[in-house]
């Protein structure tokens, strides 16, 4: 069937998630009012899936751009796919639902469609939440994910959240939850970072097997924000081979980046704050890649992260030593 704007994957609890997405997060230096005012731009254009988090520092902003075309009739709040990110330092079971709450207090929303465990890792709570503020090292904790999902489970049957699932699980972790004695809900997907560099097909695979599904991140090459992405890594958007064949089809390398991952049943998730490129970014549905072409930017895998989290990697639970 072809994709359009309007296409929705079920996910294993029943709910339905858009399969484009916008992208919320800005490095600090970037005023908060311009993501709201981008925001409230792309509920105009369509976009119904807006994905965000607690650490980005913008879920004021966000909730209020999401309330205010509630308000002016332009969607109701069921069009409105909304994504929250539960933070690592809120993973022992008695702070999950104190986590949501302040997400739900600052979107001023009653409920959240769909909420994710950030990470598979814990971290223990140090007052600031921002891992790239260097007065403030990150201490390791050891609460097992498995703990934080019941606390989960317990906010969906509260109907504070409609789904739940995590992000940045490496199969052995997923394998993990599936089988914790006593799993109530699965989690519906797995947010990774997903591109032509990092095509994840090993992940996809196994995650499909399991009615996972896979929403991709970074699809655009990241924000390259120095705080996260080591700026010697190569630009994806400047990349010869996704050029040749965007130039072939009369599209930027971005739209078939993101035609890329689209095409493979994958969620797609793309930032960006400029109306432009929000324009741009969902007029992706109206070309295909043909298998061909698919195969060629296949070939440009080579397992690059653009956003490692480095800084956790000697924790046990750091979701990138293995493989997949
Ligand atoms: N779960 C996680 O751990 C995790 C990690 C990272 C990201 N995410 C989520 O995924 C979202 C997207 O990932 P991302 O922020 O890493 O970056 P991304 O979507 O891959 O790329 C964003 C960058 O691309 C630019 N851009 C957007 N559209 C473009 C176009 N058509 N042509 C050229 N440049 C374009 C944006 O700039 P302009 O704004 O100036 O257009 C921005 O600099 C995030 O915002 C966040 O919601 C989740």
């Amino acid at each position: 069937m072809a994709l359009t704007t309007d296409t929705r994957i079920t996910l294993s609890d029943g709910n339905r998630m858009p399969i484009i997405g916008l992208g919320t997060y800005a490095s600090p230096d970037v005023a908060r009012s311009i993501g709201e005012e981008a925001t409230k731009v792309a509920i105009e254009m369509g976009y119904r899936h807006i994905d965000c988090a607690h650490i980005y520092g913008n879920e004021v902003e966000i909730g209020r751009a999401i309330r205010s075309k509630i308000a002016d009739g332009t969607v109701k709040r069921e069009d409105i796919f909304y994504t929250g990110k539960l933070w690592c330092s809120f993973f022992s079971p008695e702070l999950v639902r104190q986590g949501l709450e302040i997400s739900l207090k600052d979107l001023q929303l009653d409920y959240i469609d769909l909420f994710i465990m950030h990470w598979p890792f814990s971290i223990k709570p140090t007052g600031s939440e921002d891992p790239s503020d260097p007065d403030k090292p990150i201490v390791y904790d050891n609460v097992d994910f498995c703990s934080t999902w019941e606390a989960l489970e317990a906010c969906k049957d509260a109907g504070l959240v409609k789904s739940i699932g995590v992000s940045n699980f490496n199969r052995r972790q997923l394998e993990r939850l599936l089988s914790k004695p006593g799993l109530k809900y699965k989690p519906v997907c797995n947010q990774v970072e997903c591109h032509v560099y990092l095509n994840q097909s090993k992940l996809q695979e196994y995650c499909k097997s399991k009615d996972i599904v896979l929403v991709a991140y970074s699809v655009l090459g990241s924000h390259r924000d120095k705080n996260w992405v080591d700026l010697s890594t190569p630009v994806l958007l400047e990349d010869s081979v996704l050029a040749s064949v965007a130039a072939k089809y009369k599209r930027t390398p971005a739209a078939v980046a993101m035609r890329f991952v689209l095409q493979k049943g994958i969620v797609v998730l793309a930032k960006s704050f400029s109306p432009a490129r929000l324009k741009q970014n969902f007029g992706v549905f109206d070309f295909v890649l043909t298998p061909e072409d698919i195969k060629t930017l296949n070939g440009l895998d080579k397992n690059l992260h653009y956003g490692p989290f480095k800084e956790m990697k000697e924790h046990p639970e750091y979701p990138f030593h293995d493989e997949y």
